[in-house]
């Protein structure tokens, strides 16, 4: 049967609110018939329909759209040989820049000024009376800082941290929430507001009152009546505010005190308030961060102070919810830590200055309480004040709203672990912006983190909303001059505050990594457009800083390696002053990078003159790195794992001299044991450096390698997540790090590293895009380390790729699910190929 399996409009199959005027409408097919085509697709929106020659995004350009209006979206598909099927869905439109009735308000007896903290949160109220039958009503809202409304004392929708982490100087995201079936004739409208990033503090500095002085909020509730009228009820003086209610403190990094025995008092009239920015505000378009999955403690022990420990058995971003029968006036506490200390009690040590603790004041009677304007990064939760045989305890975990779209098995149980520490890693860090750790005072849009790891995140996430939403942070945050700040959103952080036009190797180039993993994944040239000017100025930047020795020297990138972090987290050096004095290498080959990207970019968007201009850049980037940093015969003056894998990776070598560089790094990497000796730049291409130059036996050995440093070192001493510093933990499951130099620079839950993923995919798999968005791909698993089988899917905007190998009794048996629209070529173990239409196919061969 011929079937669509999906219809999205920006990106979303169901509730997508937009403020787009061409939205843009996505699909796609399956069918039981081999080799099927689709022949015709009519799209129609309203009144307008046009025909589409495949399921990528089509953006609607029909007549302008209205605002607050739900439109109907209709699919009719006929494949090649005749068959049809029908899809519908709905879009609604937001505001359209329509003016906002509502006024910014605030409390304006409330100067807060206290350093280093955030606010108490304020809470806003309004009553509203309605006596007419409702056809439509929607609540539409944003603040300055987090916020969760409610209706009647009913939380409205499922999202945390509304209106999410923007680049708030430029854009602010405003909420829609259908309350057309919850208004009742006499209702009362709540806000709770915390700081958030936008005014509580953030940053391991403690900034606060980056974006503003005080909370603020913004609402407006439309209410349009069954006989055709319309009323609008926003923000302004005659809503009520008072910080007087039950969430005592909220703050990201410390945590939440509740008092339940806290009736709301002290109301007095809200002001307007003037905001420090002017934010474009628009419809939120990322993905909101909502609750995902629940855990119940696999154990629970006591440590020596009597705190009751509770270990869910994962570590994860989110929060605990307790149920409990309590007194009024018994205070529990729960506090939060990614391991314990030798004697069972929670190791808080590199939470560093984050608190990450929930105190609750009870009432009477049985009760149910999770923090609502914060998070931790936890395995364990320590509990105080109410007995464990009374305490029901659960972990959720908090994470935006991305598609599980990928999966990896093979036979080795180790890798399926660290499959899963690899997953984990990204949900714990996908909290409404991609962050470097959730658990101690960070949890910042680090740039490099997502530079390195979002190809392995495409194959296991549909991120196409949260990826784009970032790069639009990303696009408002590039400096004057070209350099992308270290953390995107800024939000208080500085660096490099000395230099503000500095460009950063392998962080900034997330601005062109980024973008051209999304387009790898999903086909997608909207993406690369929007971002085409932002990667130009930055290139360009990282070219005025490479640019200061003479000859050859143009091109190697060496300003002061105080500016860079160079190998990031290398193991095989300790300190960090000599993971960055290799950024002589690290940033030269992220030139040659992202200049060589850059130039296919320009050639896919039709810009044939740039597209020349930036390879001859990159070849020359090349030619010096090969000529000033290597003796001309694929061996490095100086002698680390990167210094390798970056040009054989990237192809900077000389066909005749390439060999020769992988078998040095192969001496390298069997001089370490097999062991791991990259940082953030070579860790995701180490593998590929060796399998794709002849070298899949020496590969494997790293990848199933269990001594530290190692990914499987972590799996066998027990990590549920991929860690910042690959010996966190000792053989006896202590940390053996202590206080090096780098500020107790030691998180559980970091998914750099993980970025080994991307291999588990293309290479243990097999499965690897040829043409972006799979419309062509290949399947073609390198065998080795002894895994006898491997079976993994794949979401691409075409549908999914399911492919399985195994080996057995000599004989390699593949079999593959190409979706419609696609082109798979398999890859036999003999090098013969077979190129396949749609449809699932068993292929077997000699071993
Ligand atoms: C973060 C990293 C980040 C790095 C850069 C760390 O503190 O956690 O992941 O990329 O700083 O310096």
């Amino acid at each position: 049967m011929f079937e669509i399996t999906r219809l999205t409009v920006e990106h979303l199959a169901a509730g997508c609110v937009t403020d787009c005027s061409t939205p843009r409408i996505g699909f796609s097919l399956s069918s039981d018939r081999r080799g099927a085509q689709l022949a015709d697709a009519e799209l129609t929106v309203g009144d307008w329909s046009a025909h589409v020659t495949s399921g990528q995004n089509a953006a609607y350009v029909g007549p302008a759209l209205l605002p607050f209006t739900t439109y109907s979206v209709r699919l009719n598909a006929t494949d090649d040989a005749g068959e049809t099927a029908t899809a519908t869905t709905t879009f609604e439109t937001g505001r359209m820049e329509t003016p906002w009735k509502g006024r910014w308000i605030s409390d304006p007896s409330y100067h807060f000024t206290e350093p280093k903290v955030s606010p108490v949160p304020m809470v806003f109220r309004k009553e509203i009376t309605t006596n007419k039958p409702i056809a439509r009503a929607r609540l539409y809202a944003t603040a300055m800082g987090i916020y969760e409304a409610e209706l009647n004392g009913q939380k409205l929708g499922e999202q945390y941290f509304a209106p999410g982490f923007t680049s708030y100087k430029s854009y602010l995201q405003y909420q829609t929430y259908d309350v057309t079936a919850l208004l009742t004739g006499a209702d009362t409208l709540t806000f709770t507001v915390a700081g958030g990033w936008a005014v509580g503090s953030f940053v391991f500095t403690r900034k606060n009152r980056v974006t503003a002085d005080r909370q603020a909020l913004l609402a407006e509730l439309r209410i349009e009546y069954t006989d055709g009228t319309t009323e609008t009820i926003g923000t302004d003086a005659t809503w009520q505010v008072s910080e007087n209610g039950p969430v005592r403190m909220a703050d990201l990094y410390d945590g939440e005190t509740y008092d339940a025995t806290k009736e709301i008092s002290d109301w007095h009239n809200a002001a307007p308030e003037t905001l420090k920015v002017t934010p474009a505000i628009t419809a939120d378009y990322g993905a909101p961060v909502k609750a995902h999955e629940v855990r119940k403690p696999v154990a629970v022990m006591t440590a020596p102070d009597g705190e009751t420990i509770y270990d869910f058995g994962q570590n994860l971003a989110g929060v605990v919810r307790i149920k409990f029968n309590g007194k009024a006036g018994q205070v529990v506490t729960v506090r939060h830590a990614e391991i314990l200390n030798p004697d069972g009690s929670l190791n808080t040590t590199f939470l560093r200055t984050a608190k990450a603790t929930a105190t609750y004041t009870c009432r009477d009677g049985e009760q149910t309480y999770s923090p609502r304007f914060s998070y931790m990064g936890f395995r364990y939760a320590g509990v105080k004040g109410v007995d464990a045989k009374d305490l029901e305890i659960e972990a959720v975990a908090l994470y935006s709203d991305v598609e599980h779209s990928g999966s990896f098995r093979c036979s080795d149980e180790m890798l399926n672990k660290l499959q899963s520490n690899i997953t984990w890693g990204a949900k714990s860090n996908f909290v409404d912006i991609p962050t470097d750790c959730p658990q101690r005072d960070e949890r910042m849009g680090w740039t490099g983190d997502i530079a390195v790891f979002s190809p392995t995140a495409l194959y296991n996430f549909e991120l196409s909303r949260f990826l784009e939403k970032w790069l639009r942070d990303v696009k408002a945050e590039q400096l004057p001059t070209g350099g992308i700040p270290n953390t995107v959103p800024v939000q208080g952080y500085g660096f490099p505050a000395t230099m503000p036009e500095m460009a950063v190797d392998w962080w900034g180039d997330a601005c062109v990594l980024v973008p051209w993993a999304l387009y790898e994944a999903t086909g997608s040239l909207d993406v690369l457009r929007m971002m085409y000017p932002t990667m130009q100025k930055y290139v360009k930047a990282c070219c005025f800083w490479a640019g200061f020795g003479i000859g050859k020297h143009r091109y190697i990138w060496h300003t002061p390696s105080v500016l860079h972090f160079g190998d990031w987290v290398a193991p095989d050096v300790p300190k960090m002053s000599q993971w960055q004095a290799r950024s002589k290498y690290t940033a030269t080959a992220s030139l040659c990078n992202t200049s060589g990207t850059l130039a296919k970019i320009a050639r896919i968007l039709g810009k044939t003159e740039d597209a020349a201009k930036y390879k001859e850049l990159s070849r020359k980037v090349a030619d010096a790195y090969c000529s000033v940093l290597t003796d001309g015969n694929g061996k490095t003056k100086e002698e680390f794992q990167t210094a390798y894998v970056l040009p054989l990776y990237l192809n900077m070598f000389p066909e005749n001299v390439k060999a020769k560089a992988a078998e040095n790094l192969v001496k390298l990497v069997e001089k370490n044991d097999y062991k791991i000796g990259t940082g953030f730049p070579g860790t995701p291409y180490i593998l590929f450096a060796l399998a794709d130059n002849g070298h899949a036996d020496t590969a494997y050995k790293m990848l199933l390698n269990t001594q530290c440093p190692s990914w499987l070192y972590e799996v066998r001493v027990g990590a549920t997540t991929v860690w910042e510093r690959w010996d966190g933990l000792d053989e006896n499951g202590e940390c053996p790090i202590g206080d090096d130099g780098t500020d107790m620079m030691i998180s559980y839950n970091h998914y750099a590293s993980g970025a080994v993923g991307a291999f588990l995919y293309r290479r243990v798999l097999g499965v690897e895009p040829t043409e972006a968005g799979y419309r062509k791909f290949k399947f073609a698993p390198v065998v080795g380390g002894g895994i006898t089988e491997a079976e993994g899917t794949v979401g691409t905007p075409y549908g999914v790729i399911k492919a399985a190998w195994k080996i057995a009794d000599g004989e390699m048996t593949m079999t593959v699910a190409v979706p419609v629209g696609t082109e798979c070529t398999v890859v036999l173990p003999s090098g013969e190929e077979k190129v396949l239409g749609s449809g699932e196919y068993t292929v077997t061969a000699k071993a």
